[in-house]
């Protein structure tokens, strides 16, 4: 599986932990940046991982600032894209059967290498339920339409 990651320069201290984590658990990893704590906007990095997973590019796609939350606000105003803002194993766990998510977000700020990593463990380990879930995330899914 391919994960595209990403980040802004509060996030990329945290993004170094759990991409060498992911490529230890045997993930292939695509850095799209930041690459260090210099000053940058977190929806230019939320847009590349964004797209590289609408495009197919890569299976999921995992997106750190300090929050979290304007990562995931911007991922989700690209079509296709699902993202999750997780602080916790239980919502990451109920992101993935429920929402079936293709985009986490963490908040560097928040929470702690620790509990990053069993987020992204638990994460990545989960599927996708179905069911009558599929009807509703049917419904966000065609949300994406609205836009002209
Ligand atoms: C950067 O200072 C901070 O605003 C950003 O990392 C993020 O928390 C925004 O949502």
């Amino acid at each position: 599986m391919t994960i595209a990651i990403g980040s802004d320069h509060a996030g990329f201290p945290l993004k170094q932990v759990v991409k060498l984590w992911l490529e230890e658990h045997g993930y292939e990893v695509d850095d799209l940046g930041t690459y260090d704590t210099k000053s940058v906007d977190y929806p230019d990095y939320a847009a590349a991982v964004a797209h590289a997973v609408a495009e197919g590019k890569a299976d999921r796609g995992i997106l750190i600032c300090g929050t979290g939350i304007g990562m995931s606000m911007s991922a989700n105003k690209v079509p296709g894209i699902r993202a999750a803002l997780c602080t916790d194993v239980y919502t990451a766990r109920m992101s993935r059967r429920h929402n079936d998510a293709n985009v986490l977000c963490m908040g560097a700020r928040v929470i702690g290498p620790g509990v990053a990593e069993s987020i992204v463990e638990a994460w990545l380990s989960e599927e996708f339920e179905g069911g009558r879930h599929a009807r509703r995330v049917g419904k966000i899914n065609a949300l994406d339409e609205e836009c002209p």
